[in-house]
């Protein structure tokens, strides 16, 4: 069993970015600019946007952080991202989800220009990723391909399954896994929650990619030897052996599924840290203007 190790590979991608940062600026080059919009105060969005801003900083990247109160109206998150599209300093930024229920996010999602949207949630770069054309990918299943890459795990003709069908991982990466190309080729199949035969696809699946939020879903009867299984889980569990009084925990029952595993990803440490730096990937496209002038 080899464990990937995603925190290492986004350690290595980030400076590759702050590299290239570097060299943009030292030519005279604007240093990217990544703004975030933050509506009210949940805990997991207050670490995420942390994290984000953190990574900026780590690249070189300038960040700017936009604090709304969670009783904003639709219409002052609708003005404050019309500011932000009209911003010229500005190259990508992102509304951090999930929003409060009186705002309509595919509303807002659909008001940022999709020439910024760095998140990657904008349908105009939602269906140019289905037809394979130039566009942000968004974060977690970009990260996820890249880890692929760099462990040069082999996908074509491997049947893959699919855990989830939301909107910013599930959908995306089951579109990705079977686009011509590598990664991809493979033969993709999507569970769900009406899902008769998810155990039996399960069994037959060489690669498995877990993103329902369910807790320690997965389990070893349900993986066949040698699987690749990538964990994107992220619920945080109660527990009284960490400070935080949370535990960060998976979709995958790591202990028993790992010893099956040709490679699995850890939570933490696996799918995390490559999401946000995809998002730091994505930003620097915006500012190199390189997938939309
Ligand atoms: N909430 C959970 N994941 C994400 C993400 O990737 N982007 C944004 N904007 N909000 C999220």
């Amino acid at each position: 069993m080899k464990l990937i190790d995603g925190k290492a590979i986004a350690d290595q991608i980030k400076l590759e970015i702050a590299e290239e940062v570097k060299t943009i600026v030292a030519n005279g080059g604007k240093r990217p600019h990544l703004a975030a919009i933050l509506v009210g105060n949940d805990g997991g969005s207050e670490t995420y946007v942390a994290h984000k801003v953190k990574a900026c900083e780590q690249v070189g990247f300038t960040s700017t952080l936009i604090r709304l109160d969670s009783d904003c109206t639709e219409d002052d998150l609708l003005l404050k991202v019309a500011e932000l599209n009209a911003d010229t300093d500005i190259d990508g930024f992102i509304v951090q989800l999930p929003l409060p229920k009186h705002i309509n996010e595919q509303k807002i999602i659909e008001a940022i220009d999709y020439r910024k949207d760095v998140d990657g949630f904008h349908p105009i770069n939602v269906g140019r990723m289905s037809i394979g054309l130039p566009c942000f990918v968004s974060a977690t299943p970009a990260g996820i391909i890249e880890l692929l890459k760099r462990y040069e795990i082999e996908t074509a003709g491997k049947h893959c399954v699919v855990l989830g069908r939301s909107n910013i991982v599930g959908k995306p990466l089951a579109t990705l896994m079977m686009q011509k190309g590598y990664p991809g080729n493979a033969t993709v199949t999507v569970c769900h929650s009406y899902s008769k035969d998810l155990a039996e696809q399960c069994q037959s699946a060489d690669i498995i990619i877990a993103a329902l939020g369910s807790p320690e879903f997965l389990k070893a009867e349900m993986v066949k030897e040698g699987a690749v299984v990538i964990d994107v889980g992220t619920t945080r569990v109660p527990s009284t052996e960490t400070k935080s009084g949370f535990k960060l925990t998976g979709d995958v029952k790591f202990d028993e599924v790992a010893p099956k595993c040709a490679y699995i990803t850890p939570v933490p440490g696996g799918v995390g840290p490559m999401t946000i730096v995809s998002l730091m990937r994505n930003t620097l496209l915006a500012g190199k203007k390189e997938i939309y002038k």
